[in-house]
């Protein structure tokens, strides 16, 4: 039987226009995937007073409770996304997965994918707050596991836009998350895209992880970018790490 303290289950799960057929048919998927506890926790509000942990265009994430007391996250699919179903992105996080990367998929429906919870803070609060050790391992961290996407050729597609798409677990671990636009079908772009927005752009962020880094030569770093581009392995790699000084 799946509770909610403040009972509105129905607007977190059938967000933003709740209907009896869909309450009936997602309350089936959480019992489905052992839910016994959705608990309202998190910065973000739904109708200005329930608390959940975020709030996209496709989605609702928020925190739960499984049958054997294990806390879990939920991403349940919103009414009005444009995504028919979370399938396609539950299997992209489960072939993630294979490498150590994305939070551990728990189980999977076709509207609610539950993995593990991350306890986590945004990059950019990061990135203002952190130690420079705590930075560079990060970093370090992050873009091996980018390296480890482009090897299996998954594209995660949006890592240039990295302030939404990563959370940290203190004191220093990253979570790449949000397999939705990912796909095995395009040229994975992974890591050129992250160092390109996180290091190479021009701005106050990428201006201190180039002074925490070490990068005084940011053209040289573009050059091995492209040549990773055309020939992705462990040696263009190498010569990126090296150049960020993380080899
Ligand atoms: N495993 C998790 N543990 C804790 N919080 C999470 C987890 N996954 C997602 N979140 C939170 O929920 C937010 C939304 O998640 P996500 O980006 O996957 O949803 P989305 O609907 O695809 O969003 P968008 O419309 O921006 O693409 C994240 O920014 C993060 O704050
Ligand atoms: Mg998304």
């Amino acid at each position: 039987m799946v509770k909610n303290l403040s009972g509105d289950l129905r607007h977190i799960l059938c967000y933003p226009i709740p209907t009896d057929e869909c309450f009936n048919t997602r309350l089936l998927e959480l019992s489905k995937l052992n839910v016994a506890l959705i608990i309202p926790y998190g910065h973000v509000f739904l109708k200005g007073k329930i608390k959940v942990l975020g709030k996209g265009y496709a989605s609702i994430v928020v925190k739960a409770v499984d049958l054997e007391d294990n806390v879990v996250a939920l991403k349940i699919r919103r009414v009005d996304s444009r995504r028919s179903s979370l399938i396609h992105e539950a299997e992209n996080l489960a072939l993630a997965n294979t490498v150590n990367v994305g939070p551990r998929l728990l189980g999977f429906t076709e509207n609610i994918i539950m993995y593990e919870y991350i306890d986590g803070i945004k990059l950019k609060e990061f990135i203002e707050g952190a130690s420079e050790n705590h930075i560079i391992k990060m970093v370090s961290d992050l873009f091996r596991q980018c390296f480890r996407l482009d090897m299996i050729g998954l594209d995660h597609g949006e890592l240039s836009r990295p302030y939404s798409h990563i959370l940290i677990r203190k004191p220093h671990k990253p979570y790449i998350i949000d397999f939705e636009s990912s796909s095995v079908l395009r040229k994975p772009s992974n890591l050129t895209s992250i160092i390109s927005s996180l290091i190479i752009k021009e701005g106050s962020l990428q201006q201190k992880l180039r002074v925490v880094l070490g990068v005084s030569n940011k053209q040289s770093l573009i050059e091995a970018l492209r040549e990773y581009k055309r020939n992705i392995g462990p040696r263009t790699f190498l010569k990126i790490l090296k150049l960020l000084n993380l080899a």
